[in-house]
């Protein structure tokens, strides 16, 4: 956007006919704060239609299960797995900044089975970054989730649900833009879930929405 210098008004202290200031002076002041908003306007649609902005896609590409270990005694669930998250940034001017504060979520039919979190890192112009995400947990997982979870193995269609939330900001040219929060909830379909196979993904649906 650049070097353009802001337009430049005459001193009022200058005006010569030392009569009737205040009207002019407001008129003046009006002129100017309409001149200041219309540039803004101006300059942010501008902006719009240099930088084009589209949005950002993830897709889950891989995933591997290095731990599933259910405890009897306590009926919970320890699982370690990562996932392969690619992020494409598709724009040709615009960076983007993902954040402090990100997580990643799996969970099987509404109950959480492990956590992690996006790596800080700036994404630049037309930018697809690969990023292993490890997450791990323990959490309750009683006998009615595990009799459904071997039913979905038997069926070879083990649903889950990724949820990743992240700030971002964007970068046009040398200034960024306030953070927001970008969700996304991928609904993933795998053959299993255990560390004794890779799981292959069947099938994954994306659904995202931004929180300003
Ligand atoms: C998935 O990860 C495995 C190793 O864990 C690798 O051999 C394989 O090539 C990866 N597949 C894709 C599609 O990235
Ligand atoms: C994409 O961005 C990442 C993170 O900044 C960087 O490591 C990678 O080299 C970039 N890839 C390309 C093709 O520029």
């Amino acid at each position: 956007m650049g070097k353009r210098s802001a337009p430049r008004y005459p001193d009022d202290g200058g005006g010569g006919g030392g009569g009737g200031g205040i009207c002019c002076v407001l008129c003046w002041c009006c002129c100017f704060l309409f001149l200041i908003v219309a540039a803004l306007a101006g300059a942010a649609a501008y902006a719009l239609f240099l930088y084009k902005p589209k949005a950002p896609s993830y897709s889950v590409s891989n995933m591997s299960v290095s731990q599933f270990d259910f405890n009897s005694n306590d009926l919970t669930l320890y699982t370690k797995l990562v996932a392969t998250v690619r992020a494409e940034n598709p724009n040709e001017m615009i960076g983007i900044i993902y954040g402090d504060g990100s997580r990643t979520v799996v969970s099987y039919r509404g109950t959480p089975l492990c956590s992690g979190h996006l790596p800080t890192f700036y994404q630049g112009f037309k930018n697809v970054t690969v990023m292993e995400i490890s997450m791990e947990g323990r959490h309750g997982f009683g006998s009615g989730l595990q009799s459904a979870l071997e039913e979905s193995e038997k069926e070879g269609n083990v649903p889950l649900d990724v949820f990743v939330s992240v700030p971002v900001s964007l970068r046009f040219g040398s200034f960024d833009v306030r953070e927001v929060r970008v969700n996304v909830h991928c609904a993933l379909v795998v053959d299993s879930i255990s560390p004794k196979k890779k799981p292959t993904i069947k099938s994954a649906t994306y659904q995202g929405n931004v929180e300003f």
